[in-house]
């Protein structure tokens, strides 16, 4: 058993712990940016330049943090990010994960995730195979296992050059299988680099399950999902694990909101660390951000109960912002979404 008497009081705390005792293999996995590692770096440095401009005496003794995504309440504005091989972090690997969203490249199949968490909001993340027939039989199992929506990963043709990765020789250990992938005789490396916009069309056609692209950082690209019919874009660079010098995702938000103008939901993820950082993706229009690492720390901690820790220690320090900022409520989308009404958000932020 490994020590656990420190006192975690935020997020880096689950880090310092992951990193001091994850064997060094998985710790390296886990925290990999391509090349570099300049955009998950700054994935965290672009938050830090963002300012509030805080508002004062507005009754805030009374919050609601809750919010909604693609019609489903949640209980504040962040949820989990698909991140591979939950296994190396925890023994239950991603069937503790009980909340937020899930991926192709789990180290637990599909099956076993829906019953460790019948009730939770699941999302199905999904790379397309140059097997048609493999992904086509995932979509299938995961809307038939009640998943609620699909998220593509489009910033993988091919994985980043990670260094420390390359370095240590990474493979699953033996004992871990990528358990959705089990008897379609894929290997990992089978994804289909030739996916195009069209392919939304052919994944359109084989689920009803809205479809979330994940990965967008430009305005053109932001345009393209919503003329190719999703319902959802999370404004991601993977945690600068793929394109090493693109841009934080922070800023590339601000783009990307102003292109789609509240025709399709907008979600964030990369480099939150903090309350604030969930406050201020919000006051730039994001309707919900994702955690990558932090949920990964948590359950290197202690397993569901770390994450779980994780995310309250988040949404305590999220609430305790909008109170200081003078925010009481989390707006439903009305920030920058041109309804003509008052946002209430309104701590943007000078830069
Ligand atoms: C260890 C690890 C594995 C990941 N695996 C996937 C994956 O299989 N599919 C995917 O879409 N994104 C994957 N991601 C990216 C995350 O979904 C997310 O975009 C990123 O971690 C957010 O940045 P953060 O870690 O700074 O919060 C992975 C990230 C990490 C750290």
């Amino acid at each position: 058993l490994l020590p656990r008497t420190m006192s975690m009081v935020c997020l880096s705390d689950f880090e310092a712990y992951a990193k001091k005792y994850l064997p060094k293999i998985a710790w390296d996995y886990f925290a990999a940016g391509a090349d570099d590692c300049s955009t998950r770096d700054e994935n965290i440095l672009a938050y830090k330049r963002i300012r509030f401009r805080p508002h004062m005496l507005r009754d805030v003794s009374v919050m609601d943090i809750r919010t909604k995504i693609l019609g489903s309440e949640i209980s504040f504005p962040v949820g989990i990010a698909p991140t591979g091989f939950h296994q190396l972090a925890w023994p239950d690997g991603e069937k503790s994960t009980a909340r937020g969203t899930l991926l192709t490249y789990s180290t637990c199949s599909l099956e076993e995730i829906s019953e460790a968490a019948p009730g939770g909001l699941r999302w199905f993340q999904l790379y397309i195979h140059r097997n048609r027939a493999a992904s086509q039989q995932l979509v299938q199992r995961a809307e038939a296992l009640g998943f609620q929506a699909l998220i593509l990963t489009a910033d993988l043709p091919y994985t980043g050059k990670r260094r420390d990765d390359v370095r240590n020789g990474f493979r699953l250990p033996p004992h871990m299988k990528v358990k959705n992938l089990e008897g379609y005789g894929l290997p990992p490396n089978s994804l289909d680099p030739s996916v195009t916009w069209n392919d939304i069309y052919w994944l359109r056609s084989l689920t009803r399950l809205p479809i979330i692209i994940k990965g967008i950082l430009t305005r053109e690209d932001a345009e393209l999902a919503v003329k190719h019919g999703v319902q959802g874009i999370i404004v991601s660079n993977h945690g600068g694990r793929q394109l090493d010098e693109g841009p934080a995702t922070i800023d590339a938000l601000v783009e990307v909101v102003e292109a789609v103008r509240g025709r399709v939901e907008v979600y964030v993820d990369g480099g939150i660390r903090k309350g604030s950082d969930v406050l201020k993706a919000l006051a730039l229009g994001a309707k919900c951000v994702f955690i990558g690492r932090p949920a990964l720390w948590g359950l290197a901690y202690k397993g569901e109960e770390g994450l779980q820790e994780v995310l309250r220690i988040l949404q305590d320090e999220f609430r305790l912002s909008m109170a200081l900022a003078g925010e009481y409520f989390v707006c439903n989308g009305c920030y920058r979404c041109f309804c003509m009404q008052a946002c209430k958000i309104r701590s943007v932020m000078d830069r």
